[in-house]
């Protein structure tokens, strides 16, 4: 299916590794040109480099260092890509989590999650969903997670932001009625990243049990209603979020792709 990506500039935020990394690779393979965003300049270089040989995107992949947790930042960053041509789609994929027991997270830690997780999305949202309007073409989509309508206990803070994220992407949509703009979620389950295997890791050492028996374990003790039983991909989760923003009838919408783990119809 050609998705009609070819022309198209895209942000993906935090995109250094993960579920970022995964959806710049996706849009990369889908002939789209690709911004990867993260704190550190050698850091992006490295990731662009790494995605611009192995997909053989020489001159597609670009780099759009800045902590998005700094709205400074972000204002230079958006007037730096607005220069360089504009974003048709923006994938606000930045975040952060731990597990952290509720009483213990302090109004500080609240202020750096809600920035980090939301104000993120809502700074780069509100500079660049305007333009998309005005040229009757844009896409973005928030990263959300399972948690947003299963919250956890482990983790509260993390659970109500993203939450928050799907309150924003639908009322962002209402902005977009007769447009071809379109504003969605996705809301991956457990996700096998780099940011996962050392949860795992410090957890062993913690337990002082072998990861591997932990990870094995994980689904039937802690996801005991998942159908998959097993962690998501990030490249399942890219290719559900390329396919999101392939066409405009997909707007305003919550796509899952947590592997059944959220017993709803
Ligand atoms: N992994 C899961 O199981 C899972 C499940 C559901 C939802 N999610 C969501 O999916 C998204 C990605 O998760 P992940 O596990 O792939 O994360 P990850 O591997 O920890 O990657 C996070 C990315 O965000 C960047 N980043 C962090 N703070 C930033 C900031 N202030 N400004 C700019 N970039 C920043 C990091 O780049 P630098 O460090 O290079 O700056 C990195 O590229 C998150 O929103 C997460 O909540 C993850």
């Amino acid at each position: 299916m050609d998705l009609k990506l070819n022309d198209k500039n895209v942000l993906v935020t935090g995109s250094t590794s993960g579920i970022g990394k995964a959806i710049a690779a996706a849009y990369l393979k889908e002939g789209a040109t690709v911004y990867i965003n993260g704190r550190d300049q050698a850091r992006c270089d490295a990731t662009a480099n790494e995605l611009a040989s192995q997909f053989n995107a020489q001159g597609k992949v670009k780099t759009a260092v800045a902590d998005l947790a700094d709205s400074a930042a972000t204002d230079a960053l958006v007037a730096q890509l607005t220069a360089a041509g504009g974003i048709d789609i923006l994938i606000n994929n930045t975040g952060i989590f731990e597990v952290k027991a509720f009483e213990q997270i302090s109004d500080d830690e609240w202020m750096h999650y809600f920035n980090v997780n939301i104000l993120s999305a809502v700074r780069l949202s509100r500079a660049l969903l305007p333009t998309m309007l005005e040229k009757d073409y844009g896409r973005i989509v928030n990263i959300s997670s399972e948690c947003a309508i299963k919250p956890l206990g482990q983790m509260v803070h993390y659970s109500v932001t993203k939450t928050a994220l799907l309150s924003l992407s639908r009322a962002l949509s209402e902005l977009t009625k007769g447009k071809n703009v379109t504003v969605n979620s996705v809301l991956p389950g457990p996700t096998w990243t780099e940011g996962v295997e050392n949860y795992f890791d410090s957890l062993a050492t913690k337990e002082g049990k072998p990861a591997q028996d932990l990870i094995d374990s994980y689904f039937a003790e802690h996801e005991p209603t998942s159908l998959l039983q097993r962690f998501v991909t990030v490249e399942e989760v890219a290719e559900s979020t390329v396919y999101l923003t392939s066409n405009r009838a997909m707007n305003g919408q919550s796509l899952r792709v947590e592997g059944g783990i959220i017993r709803a119809l």
